[in-house]
C-alpha cells in the first residue's frame, strides 16, 4: 500500500505520516518512510537548490521537483512496493499540482504530464490532504520559512484551493482533512480510513 500526505506547511501531515508508519510497524508490517523533496542523495541536493537555492522560473521549479521525484520512485518507492512493503510518503506528486501546477499557474493537467512521465504513471493508493488556513500555516512554521514558504499568505491561499481541486479531480484517491483537530484523534480517522480502503 502506498499512502501519502499532503498539505500547506505547518498541516501536520509530517506528524500523522510518523504516526501511521509506526502504526503500521507496530503491527508487524514493513513500512519505509520517506519525504519529497528528498529521500535520496540526489533528491536531498535538489531540496537543497529548491529551498535555499538561488531564484528560478516556474518550470524549472516543477521540473526540479519532478527530477528529485524519478529518483525517488526509481530507487526507493517502485522497489519497496515490488518487495510487497508499504510505502509512507510525506509529500508526493499532489504537491506539484497544487503548488506549481495551480499555486504558480503552470496549470495542474501539464504539470500531472511531467510527472507523469518522470513517475511512470505512478499514484498513491491513497492520499491525506491535511487542511488549515493560511494564518494557521504561518503561526506554526514559524521564523524560518523556506523559498516557497515565503510567498505570503494569498500564494498559501491558492495552493490550498490547488488541494481542492485536486482533492474533486482524484476523488477515489484522495481524502480532504481538517487538520486543526487534535492528532489522536487524525491518526485514528486516518486508520478507519485505511481499514475501509483496502
Ligand atoms: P516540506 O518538506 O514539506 O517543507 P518542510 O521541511 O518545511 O516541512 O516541503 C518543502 C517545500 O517545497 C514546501 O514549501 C512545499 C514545496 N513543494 C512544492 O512546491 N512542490 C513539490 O512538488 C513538493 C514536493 C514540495
Amino acid at each position: 500500500m502506498f499512502v501519502t500526505f499532503e498539505g500547506l506547511d505547518g498541516s501536520g501531515k509530517t506528524t500523522q505520516a510518523e504516526l501511521l508508519a509506526d502504526a503500521l510497524r507496530a503491527e508487524g508490517r514493513d513500512v519505509v518512510a520517506t519525504r519529497e523533496p528528498g529521500g535520496t542523495p540526489l533528491g536531498e541536493e535538489v531540496r537543497r537548490l529548491l529551498l535555499e537555492g538561488m531564484e528560478m522560473s516556474r518550470w524549472a521549479e516543477a521540473a526540479l521537483f519532478a527530477a528529485a521525484r524519478a529518483e525517488l520512485v526509481e530507487r526507493v518507492i517502485a522497489p519497496a512496493l515490488d518487495a510487497g512493503k508499504d510505502v509512507v510518503s510525506d509529500r508526493f506528486v499532489d504537491s506539484s499540482l497544487a503548488y506549481q501546477g495551480f499555486a504558480r499557474d503552470l496549470g495542474i493537467e501539464e504539470v500531472y504530464e511531467l510527472n507523469r512521465v518522470a513517475t511512470r504513471g505512478l499514484l498513491p493508493d491513497v492520499t491525506f490532504v491535511l487542511e488549515v488556513d493560511p494564518d494557521t500555516s504561518a503561526e506554526r512554521v514559524g521564523q524560518s520559512p523556506d523559498r516557497i514558504e515565503r510567498e505570503g499568505r494569498e500564494f498559501r491561499q491558492r495552493i490550498l484551493d490547488g488541494y481542492r481541486i485536486v482533492a474533486g479531480k482524484y476523488k477515489e484517491r484522495v481524502v480532504l482533512l481538517d487538520g486543526t483537530r487534535p492528532p489522536d484523534e487524525l491518526h485514528e480517522e486516518i486508520r478507519g480510513r485505511l481499514r475501509e480502503h483496502s
